[in-house]
């Protein structure tokens, strides 16, 4: 269990592993991103936070190396780099042992078993390893998912909108998990359009609005950016923040 001041409490030691300078992404007519550029560094938590349209996925998809940018660099650190996206790649039908070993094997990792026998500990799903992965709970399902995007250890994991249809318990356990991959050294850049968690669990937040980074730095410093004086509560002073920006 951690506490949420274990998160903000943590200091980062500075090493940058991934990096953007002004990524510009188009669909047609369509600037998705215009100009993004930030740094994520080892053991970090950044919350990509933004409305719907905003740009989070192509953002996190042009990390994965899924996509190319149409303008802007991206540095990646060696090796592999986790992709969780939100609509999940596993099989049904397929139990939750055949399903990693089905990916270890596509990915190419070596020492299959020992891999899998290890994502099974670390997601605390060891006794369900045979369970077809149809049947298990919202909770247990978006734990394949990460497991999945973890089996080749990256330095990196991005999550899309990772804690979308979880009930408030599954969540929390989906994020006990994630700030101890943090704790142990991987950068975790996830989305949200959910300020309240961007803010709980976000070491950091980068704020999109129709593909512009509007603000870049911790929650205390966007509450100062956003103060409002008729604001009811902070999501509205957010509201507020973006509106006074033209979005
Ligand atoms: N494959 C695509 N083809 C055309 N437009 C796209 C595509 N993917 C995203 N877009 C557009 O780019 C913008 C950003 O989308 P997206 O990155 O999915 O935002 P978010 O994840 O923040 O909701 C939206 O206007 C969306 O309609
Ligand atoms: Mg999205």
């Amino acid at each position: 269990m951690f506490a949420e001041s274990a998160t903000h409490g943590r200091s980062i030691d500075g090493e940058v592993v991934i990096e953007t300078r002004a990524l510009v992404k188009r669909f047609g007519e369509r600037e998705a991103l215009r100009g993004v550029s930030f740094a994520a560094h080892r053991g970090e938590l950044l919350a990509v936070i933004g409305p719907n349209g905003a740009g989070k996925t192509t953002l996190l998809s042009i990390l994965a190396g899924i996509r190319p940018p149409d303008a802007g660099t991206v540095s990646r650190p060696p090796g592999e780099i986790g992709w969780i996206p939100q609509q999940a790649a596993f099989y049904r039908r397929l139990t939750v042992t055949e399903n990693l070993r089905l990916f270890a094997h596509l990915e190419k990792v070596p020492d299959t078993d020992a891999t899998v026998e290890e994502m099974l500990d670390q997601t605390g799903l060891a006794d369900r390893r045979n369970d077809q992965v149809g049947t298990l709970s919202g909770g247990n399902q978006q734990r394949i998912n990460i497991a999945i995007g973890l089996l080749a250890r990256p330095r990196v994991l991005l999550l899309d909108e990772p804690s979308a249809g979880l009930d408030p318990r599954q969540r929390e356990r989906l994020w006990e998990f994630v700030l101890g991959l943090a704790v142990a050294g991987t950068t975790v850049i996830f989305s949200t359009h959910n300020i309240a968690e961007a803010e709980r669990y976000g070491q950091r937040l980068l704020v999109l609005a129709d593909g512009e980074a509007l603000f870049d730095g911790t929650s205390a410093e966007l509450h100062a950016a956003v103060r409002e004086s008729g604001a009811r509560d902070f999501e509205q002073a957010f509201v507020a923040f973006l509106r006074d920006r033209g979005h």
